[in-house]
């Protein structure tokens, strides 16, 4: 996969949860970069930079801090509103990276709004970057990953390719790079998410 990567990568989803923080933090575990999550919604549980930090073991000089952090575990236009900020595109410069690679994660999927007039499409507009698409492996992925890849294209955006997580799936893989036109890798459940287990995905794709 690394031969495929450019240096800075936008990490988005065709859903929330559907693993772009494991991705992310497998970049991270594999690759020498940093890691930003312009937003985060919901500081209760252990936050994605939290995640990321921890199990790809990177020192702090490598995650940027969070643009904004949003108390509620909703879109950031709703979490936004409820904490009575505005979130702005202007708000939102790439930072600085002294590293090979910059690994940049979304929030939910592509049309999430970050305020009543933008979305995650155009945050990525915004930042110029490349994007891996986060899907899962399994029934229904077909709709959402085509989706948003022709999204992504209508808008011009450069696509890396698909990360496939979960069980394999093999006709799904063959659909969406032939209909995608897109090169799509496969990663696993893993019993265990560390440094380790993250690397070894990584090497084998
Ligand atoms: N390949 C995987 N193996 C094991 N657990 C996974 C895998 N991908 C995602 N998960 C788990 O699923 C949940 C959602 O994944 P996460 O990466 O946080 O999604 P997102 O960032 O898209 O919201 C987390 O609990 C995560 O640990
Ligand atoms: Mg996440």
């Amino acid at each position: 996969m690394k031969e495929y990567l450019p240096s800075r990568i936008f990490v988005s989803g065709t859903d929330t949860g559907i693993g772009k923080t494991v991705v992310s933090a497998m970049l991270m575990s594999s690759l020498d970069a940093t890691y930003w999550k312009p937003t985060q919604s919901g500081l209760d549980e252990e936050t994605d930079t939290q995640f990321v930090q921890r199990v790809s073991e990177v020192p702090e000089s490598r995650i940027i801090p969070e643009r904004y952090r949003l108390n509620e575990p909703m879109s950031p236009h709703s979490a936004a509103d409820i904490d009575n900020v505005k979130i702005s595109l202007n708000d939102f410069q790439l930072p600085e990276y002294d590293t090979d690679h910059l690994i940049v994660e979304g929030a939910g999927g592509l049309w999430v709004p970050i305020n009543w007039k933008e979305s995650m499409m155009d945050l990525i507009l915004h930042l110029n970057i490349p994007v891996l698409l986060v899907a899962r492996s399994t029934l229904g992925t077909l709709n959402h990953t085509l989706l948003s890849l022709e999204a992504l294209r209508n808008r011009g955006i450069d696509i890396i390719g698909v990360v496939m997580n979960g069980p394999e799936h093999e006709e799904n893989k063959k659909t969406i790079e032939h209909f995608g036109n897109v090169k799509v890798w496969e990663i696993n459940d893993l019993p265990d998410i560390n440094k380790n287990t993250l690397k070894n995905t990584f090497n084998s794709l």
